[in-house]
């Protein structure tokens, strides 16, 4: 774990209150002086903080983006990266493209590993086991919170030791113990000072030699270059993409093929697409009336 700079420790403080509460899975602060936490067992609630000023805020982000070597300034306004020495992901939109001026969200995750136990039973553990092992791709689907990382993370625990694994993410969240690793970092917001594309990053992954890709996201952008990988011999890969359902998944990634150029009709767009990703896992989180969550996920077999 690195340590934090004594400047932006001390510009932390602000949020230190917040980021030692216990249970709490999100910081959100909507504007200045006005912060909104989740907690697993009571939700959302709204907590008044004098300390919260705008000057405050915005000197901590541009301390949190110069040493995360990215922009933040009056014409670069939105940043996301990887809080330090937390390893939380955090979100900053300010200036006029947010009405109240500033508005921060933080993404709380602990590193409790949670079992596959969690989603599956016995047999279905075995089943995607042995699919790990018989290096399947699979696709992991959900909405926000509704547990892809923490299940693409249950997955990678999976993964044998002596297998050399490459990831990309946009912020640090993914909990890698087999020791012959490299972790990519990719600007969601492309607010870093290199100005790297997602296509610079799949270059550069395959000559990296990685067993397995592990990708954070699969989006508009990188959905096309994450088949091109995957369809070039590198199964075995992991991704997330946000989808609310097995079929909106599916739809997602032919869109985003369409998008990125490729021709030809949709059922052909989604052959190609479709050919080298062997499974999909759809997870859900469910709040009951007492605010109790659950987690649950369903695997459907593309090619089956
Ligand atoms: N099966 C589970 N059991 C308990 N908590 C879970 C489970 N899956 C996810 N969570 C919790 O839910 C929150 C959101 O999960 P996360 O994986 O970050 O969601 P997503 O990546 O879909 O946005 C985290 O706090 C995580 O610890
Ligand atoms: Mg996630």
């Amino acid at each position: 774990m690195k340590n934090l700079s004594a400047l932006l420790s001390k510009n932390l403080e602000i949020l230190a209150p917040y980021l030692k509460k216990k249970n709490i899975v999100e910081i959100s602060i909507n504007k200045p002086q006005e912060v909104w936490i989740e907690t697993t067992n009571k939700g959302w609630s709204c907590i008044k903080d004098k300390n919260l000023t705008h000057a405050r805020l915005m000197s901590l982000t541009k301390i949190l983006a110069t040493e995360s070597h990215q922009d933040f300034d009056e014409e670069t306004p939105i940043l996301s990266l990887s809080l330090p020495k937390y390893n939380y992901r955090l979100q900053v939109i300010s200036g006029a493209a947010v009405d109240s001026g500033f508005a921060l969200s933080i993404r709380v995750t602990t590193e409790v590993e949670i079992p596959l136990s969690s989603w599956f039973d016995k047999t279905t553990i075995k089943a995607l086991k042995s699919h790990i092992k018989d290096r399947k791709t699979i696709l992991v689907s959900g909405g926000t919170g509704s547990g892809k990382t923490t299940l693409l993370n249950s997955l990678l625990r999976e993964i044998d030791n002596n297998d050399r694994i490459v990831t990309l993410e946009d912020s640090k969240e993914l909990i890698i113990k087999q020791p012959n690793h490299i972790r990519l970092l990719k600007s969601k917001t492309g607010t870093d000072v290199a100005k790297l594309t997602y296509k610079d990053f799949i270059n550069v992954i395959m000559r990296l030699r990685p067993d397995r890709i592990l990708l954070g996201e699969i989006d508009v952008e990188n959905t096309a270059n994450f088949l091109r990988l995957i369809n070039t011999g590198h199964d075995g890969s992991f991704a997330t993409i946000h989808a609310n359902t097995i079929k909106g998944a599916i739809s997602a990634i032919v869109l985003n093929c369409q998008l990125a150029g490729f021709q030809g009709t949709e059922d052909a767009v989604a052959k190609y697409a479709l050919s080298h990703i062997d499974l999909i896992i759809q997870v859900d989180r469910h709040i009951d009336e007492n605010n109790n969550r659950t987690f649950s996920a369903e695997i459907k077999e593309v090619n089956a």
